[in-house]
């Protein structure tokens, strides 16, 4: 029997809760790329500090895995002020969103996860929240229903959303400091690799930290999942200890990632594009039951990098092909004016 050296009849072990958290950077200073978005927090939370106030509202911005939430948490231990973290799917009722927000502490950070999900009414009642540090709630039902406006402390919402269109103009108006997370650049992925195999105790060389990191969609979370995966592969296939390019590669071949860095699923989504669709373009909807994904995890998960890597183009008439499509899949053809760029 494989024994996982992660779990002891299902439960995490001390050491694994320290591992996680040496592989989550703490402190702005741990944090590696996005450099824009560091000097900007950095200074925000420096003047905040300094005249001793709360932070204004953040909101992240950036595809999944990029460390949106890391960074919340990070805001907060900055500001030395305790976080609750949400998501914005688990709130439903105007008291799902009063329960938080009346037992906060003056500057704690409240972190709502994929807030572009929070339903109209709830994020009415942030608007005031946020504003005017105030909540309405409403005592009862019918005619003799009472609204009660209650105070609320100074609180800083950190919210995080994949979609860049995807908030109400009021509710984005509201935040007073938006940053974007963009995918990170090879040579950033390289050293939260190798960050992240000091944490695990990995060895690894130079040149299979950057085979790792140039395989990862430019996505932290992605090149740290793999880093374990090839920790496994060298742990009982190899046997040496230690990571290098040529044990990297084949691990990751093993694991169907291709040169690019693509996946299957990657793979299957341009495949039907080309094979099914004539290269497109193709419906959003279309395209998920053809390869029956959710039009949604499509839209958020898989084809932000395709298209930020040029392997596919979102068109009016939906997603289509391009060259360099066609170019890795080593097919001729394309139909290329038919979508503008
Ligand atoms: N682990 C995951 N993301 C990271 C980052 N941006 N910096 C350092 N370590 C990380």
């Amino acid at each position: 029997m494989i024994e996982s050296d992660r779990l002891v009849s299902g439960v995490e072990k001390p050491e694994d809760a320290a591992v996680e958290q040496c592989i989550r950077p703490q402190f702005l200073r741990d944090y590696i790329g996005q450099s824009k978005v560091k000097e900007q927090l950095d200074i925000f939370i420096s003047a905040a500090r300094q005249r001793g106030e709360s932070l204004d509202h953040v909101l992240l911005f950036g595809p999944p895995g990029l460390g949106k939430t890391t960074l919340a948490n990070i805001i907060a231990r900055e500001m030395d002020h305790p976080i609750t973290v949400t998501s914005a799917p688990v709130l439903e009722k105007t008291g799902d969103i009063a329960a938080l927000l009346t037992k906060m502490e003056p500057g704690a950070v409240l972190f709502i996860d994929e807030i572009h999900r929070l339903n109209n009414k709830l994020a009415e009642t942030l608007y005031s929240a946020m504003e005017d540090f105030k909540f309405d709630i409403v005592i009862g039902e019918g005619p003799g229903a009472q609204s009660v406006r209650i105070d609320l402390p100074r609180f800083t919402l950190v919210g995080a959303t994949t979609r860049a269109g995807g908030l109400a103009a009021p509710l984005l108006a509201r935040f007073g400091i938006t940053e974007s997370l963009e995918y990170y650049s090879p040579e950033d992925l390289k050293l939260v690799v190798e960050r992240s195999a000091r944490c695990l105790g990995i060895s690894i060389e130079p040149d299979g930290a950057m085979e790792i990191a140039s395989r990862s969609r430019g996505t932290p979370r992605i090149a740290n999942r793999y880093l374990r995966r090839i920790r496994d592969y060298e742990t009982v296939k190899v046997k040496k200890g230690v990571i290098t390019k040529d044990v990297a590669a084949s691990a990751l071949a093993m694991l169907e990632v291709d040169p690019q860095g693509l996946d299957k699923i990657d793979r299957r989504l341009l495949l039907a594009v080309l094979d099914k669709f004539s290269g497109g373009p193709v419906g959003l909807d279309n395209l998920a039951a053809t390869i029956s994904e959710d039009p949604e995890t499509i839209e958020d998960m898989i084809e932000p990098y395709l298209i930020q890597q040029g392997y596919l183009q979102r068109t009016p008439r939906g997603r289509a092909a391009t060259a360099l499509t066609y170019e890795h899949f080593g097919r001729s053809g394309g139909n290329f004016e038919l979508v503008p760029g």
